[in-house]
C-alpha cells in the first residue's frame, strides 16, 4: 500500500456492518440487503428508519408505530431554538447551526441510544428548516405530527401544501443518500461512539465532519458551476480554465467508486421525473449535456484515473428542483444521513470494539529541552 493510500485509510476495512455495501469497482450499492435502484425510488423514509435501526422492513403495524413515535419527537426544545435565534443573529453558516443545535438535542433529558436515534432524525429537520426560516427573518413553523417525514422536511422550511411529487422527490433522495458504508463523517460518529460516549455526540461530531466540500459540501458548488456555464456552448470553455486554476469540479470524483455512483442514476432519474412535471426543464437538459462535456475533459485531463459522476451533481440537480435553497443542500443530507450515522452508532455499541489505529511517527527523536531564554530570537 502506498503512503498515499495509507494517509487516506483508502482500502483499510475498519468496521465490520450489516447496513451498506458499497462496491466502488461494480458501481453497486446495497442497503441492508437491498439493491439501492429498488428500495430508494419506492420505500418510506420511515421504512429505511426500521430496516437500518432493526435489520428488516417492518410490519404495517411496526411502521405506524415508528412513524407516531418519530413524529412525537419533532418539536424543538426550548434551548435548541433560542439557540438558532442567537446563530441566525450572528449569521451563523446553517451547517453551524446545525452542529451547534445537534448538541443541545441531549439537554432535556438523558436518554438510552435508541431513544437518542428517534430524536435526532426526528428533529433535524426542525432544526434545518426553522433555521432556515430564522435566517430569513421568519418565525419556525409549529412541526405537524400528522405529516410523513418527507413531507414535514419540507413543511419545516415552506409551510403551506407541499405536492406530493415535491415529497417524493426529496423522499427519494433521503433514502438515497442514508447510508453509505464508511465515509468519512460516518466513521467519525463511530469513533467517538466506540469509546462508549453518546450517541448526540457522536452525531455532533459527525455532522462538522459532514461540512466539509470533499464530503458533503459538493452539491451547492456543483450547481453554482451548471449556472455560470448557463449554455451547452459554454461548459467545456468553463470546465478547461477551472482545471487550468487546479480547481476540482464538483459532483465528479469518488473515492470509492471506479465507475459511474449508482445513486447518480437514481436521482438522475427522479430529476428526470420531476423536471418532466415541474421546475424548469431547460437547466435540466443543460446539467445533462454538462455531464457529458464534463466526463471526456476529465477523462483527458486525468487519463490514470477514472473520475466519473458521482451522487452530488444529481442531487444539486433534484433538490434545486424540489425548491430547496442551495444553503440548504448540506444540511439536507445531514437530514438523510443523520439515519446512517445513529444506525452505525447502534451497530458499534452492539457489536463494536474500541477504534483506537496507530499513526506512523516520522519526525525528530534526538531533541533537547532548552528554556525559552535560551532559544534564539
Ligand atoms: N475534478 C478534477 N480533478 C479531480 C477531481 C475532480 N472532481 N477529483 C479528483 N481529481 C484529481 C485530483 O486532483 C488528483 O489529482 P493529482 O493526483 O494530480 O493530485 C486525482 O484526481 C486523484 O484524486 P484523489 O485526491 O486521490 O481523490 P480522492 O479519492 O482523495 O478524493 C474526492 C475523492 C471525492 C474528494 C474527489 O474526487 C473530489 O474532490 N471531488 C470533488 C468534490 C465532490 O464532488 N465531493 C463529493 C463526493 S461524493
Amino acid at each position: 500500500m502506498t503512503t498515499r493510500e495509507l494517509t487516506g485509510l483508502e482500502g483499510v476495512v475498519a468496521a465490520s456492518t450489516r447496513l451498506s455495501l458499497v462496491d466502488g469497482n461494480a458501481g453497486r450499492l446495497v442497503l441492508a440487503g437491498y439493491p439501492v435502484e429498488e428500495i430508494a425510488p419506492r420505500a418510506k423514509f420511515e421504512e429505511m428508519v426500521h430496516l437500518l435501526w432493526y435489520g428488516r422492513l417492518p410490519t404495517r403495524q411496526e411502521l405506524k408505530e415508528l412513524t407516531a413515535n418519530l413524529a412525537s419527537r419533532r418539536r424543538l426544545p426550548r434551548a435548541t431554538l433560542t439557540l438558532l435565534r442567537e446563530a441566525a443573529g450572528n449569521s451563523a453558516p446553517i451547517m453551524d447551526a446545525l452542529r451547534m443545535a445537534a448538541a443541545t438535542l441531549s439537554l432535556e433529558r438523558r436518554e438510552s441510544p435508541e431513544e437518542d436515534a428517534l430524536t435526532l432524525v426526528a428533529a433535524f429537520p426542525a432544526i434545518v428548516g426553522g433555521y432556515w426560516r430564522l435566517k430569513n427573518g421568519q418565525e419556525p413553523i409549529q412541526p405537524r405530527e400528522d405529516f410523513s417525514h418527507a413531507n414535514y422536511c419540507l413543511h419545516q422550511m415552506f409551510g403551506g401544501e407541499i405536492g406530493p411529487e415535491r415529497a417524493r422527490g426529496l423522499e427519494t433522495y433521503l433514502n438515497t443518500v442514508c447510508d453509505h458504508g464508511l465515509n468519512a463523517s460516518t466513521f467519525a460518529a463511530r469513533v467517538i461512539v466506540s469509546t462508549r460516549s453518546d450517541l448526540v455526540s457522536a452525531v455532533t461530531g459527525a455532522v462538522g465532519a459532514l461540512k466539509g466540500p470533499l464530503h458533503g459540501g459538493a452539491p451547492g458548488p456543483a450547481l453554482d458551476m451548471v449556472f455560470e456555464i448557463g449554455r451547452p456552448d459554454r461548459a467545456e470553455g468553463v470546465i478547461l480554465s477551472k482545471l487550468a486554476r487546479g480547481e476540482r469540479l464538483m459532483g465528479f470524483g469518488h473515492r470509492v467508486y471506479r465507475v459511474r455512483d449508482p445513486r447518480a442514476d437514481i436521482l438522475a432519474t427522479a430529476a428526470e421525473k420531476f423536471y418532466a412535471t415541474e421546475g424548469d426543464r431547460e437547466l435540466y437538459e443543460l446539467a445533462r449535456n454538462i455531464e457529458k462535456i464534463a466526463l471526456r475533459v476529465l477523462a483527458e485531463h486525468k487519463p490514470g484515473r477514472r473520475l466519473d459522476t458521482n451522487v452530488e451533481f444529481y442531487t444539486a440537480l433534484l433538490l434545486h428542483g424540489v425548491g430547496l435553497p442551495k444553503e440548504s443542500f448540506t444540511p439536507t443530507f445531514a437530514i438523510a444521513r443523520v439515519l446512517g450515522w445513529t444506525a452505525h452508532c447502534l451497530e458499534q455499541l452492539r457489536d463494536g470494539r474500541l477504534i483506537r489505529p496507530e499513526s506512523e511517527y516520522t519526525g525528530p527523536v534526538d531533541l533537547h529541552f532548552k528554556p525559552v531564554s535560551e532559544r534564539p530570537n
